[in-house]
């Protein structure tokens, strides 16, 4: 058989915190680190996007899940919970699946994209509709898990973030060197926190544990670190504000949270890297998603375009260094949300007969 990537237990044995035996995994990581001329001719710089949509379930949670739910299932817990704006919940029940465990997703009502709630539903979860926003069905999550014998596989879970962090390495795998800035889009802010973690683990700075391999001396891959660029959206953003915000309000459903769990990992992030959390504007999220489809052929979820929304407005207002090598991670893939994605778009296009001649003379083919 031809080489088949392993997933990120098996790929990254060396930097985890798990035994391989008996890891739960769908073959997820390994995703494509795509160049985007289109993008890093608006921004002067050279520009990569890593695509997380093409994960298993379709984002990067399965990342996190594939060590969340290896560790729950090593710890002997029979059923797994979680909060979810529609992607935790989407992987969570996939991986709960491969364990054979029983999974309660815990979702804003009304709030989440329909391919998600599809997933959740087809992977056999057992759905839990609040009426409340995300930071609400997290609150209830908490006190579950306090309670009972359930394990919570949100990124508040360590070996959510321990898994996470393995999008990083691939970054620096794939580039040789780690880029000189990283954007992602910041929600619950787990993902940055994880990258960030990633990235100064490859440089040195951090140590890895492994079960795997507990005496091995693991060399730098890189000597640098990004500055970490992180973008929230406007209506939900509490790292802009300072504070938690009580109803947070976007069209990218999937950062609608206004009391992020990694709180401190990520103003460490920001600050350790001499990055920033700024907002961008539904408006923004939208274009940068057009764009990507348009001239990069990349279909994303909304949410996932806050990093390169966030990355062409810096680059408006002249603050992104030229020649800059520049990674985006875009977090979820857009058939999940198809009904905001065709928004205003003709989805009827004029019935014709089947008639070759007509519709070649109609397309005007030559
Ligand atoms: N992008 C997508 C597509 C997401 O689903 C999420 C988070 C984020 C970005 C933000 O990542 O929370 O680590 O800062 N989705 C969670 C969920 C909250 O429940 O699926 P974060």
């Amino acid at each position: 058989m031809a080489h088949q990537w392993r997933g990120i237990i098996a790929e990254y044995a060396q930097r985890l915190p798990l035994a391989t035996a008996g890891a739960v995994t769908l073959l997820e990581g390994g995703t494509p680190l795509l160049a985007a001329p289109a993008i890093s001719t608006r921004v002067g710089a050279e520009v990569y996007v890593k695509v997380e949509g093409a994960n298993p379930t379709g984002s990067f949670k399965d990342r996190g899940m594939t060590t969340a739910i290896t560790e729950v299932v090593q710890r002997g817990a029979n059923a797994v919970i979680c909060a979810s704006t529609g992607n935790t919940s989407a992987s969570a029940a996939a991986y709960a699946v491969r364990a054979g465990l029983r999974c309660i997703v815990m979702l804003p009502a009304g709030k989440i994209a329909l391919g998600k709630l599809a997933q959740a539903i087809v992977h056999g979860a057992e759905l839990v509709s609040v009426d409340g926003n995300f930071d609400d069905c997290l609150r209830v999550v908490r006190e579950i898990v306090e309670r009972t014998d359930t394990a919570m596989v949100n990124s508040v879970n360590p070996y959510r973030l321990q898994g996470q962090k393995t999008a990083a390495f691939e970054i620096v795998d794939a580039l040789g060197r780690a880029p000189d800035i990283h954007c992602l889009p910041v929600g619950n802010a787990g993902n940055i926190s994880a990258y960030w973690m990633g990235f100064n683990e490859y440089a040195g700075r951090m140590t890895a544990t492994s079960f795997d391999h507990p005496s091995t001396h693991l060399p730098p891959k890189t000597d640098t670190v990004p500055r970490m660029w992180g973008f929230q959206a406007a209506g939900a953003a509490p790292f802009v504000a300072g504070e938690p915000i009580a109803n947070p309000e976007t069209v990218a459903t999937a950062i609608r949270i206004g009391a992020p769990a990694s709180w401190d990992y990520a103003v460490a992030a920001r600050d350790d890297s001499g990055g920033l959390i700024d907002a961008v504007s539904d408006d923004e999220i939208l274009a940068a998603q057009r764009l990507l489809a348009a001239e990069v052929g990349v279909f994303v979820e909304p949410a996932s375009a806050a990093s390169v929304a966030g990355l062409l407005a810096k680059a408006e207002a002249g603050e992104v260094p030229a020649g800059a090598l520049i990674t985006c991670t875009v977090t979820g893939n857009g058939l999940k949300d198809t009904a905001t994605a065709l928004e205003g778009a003709d989805v009827n296009p004029p019935l014709v007969a089947p008639e070759t001649d007509q519709i070649i003379a109609q397309l005007k083919l030559r």
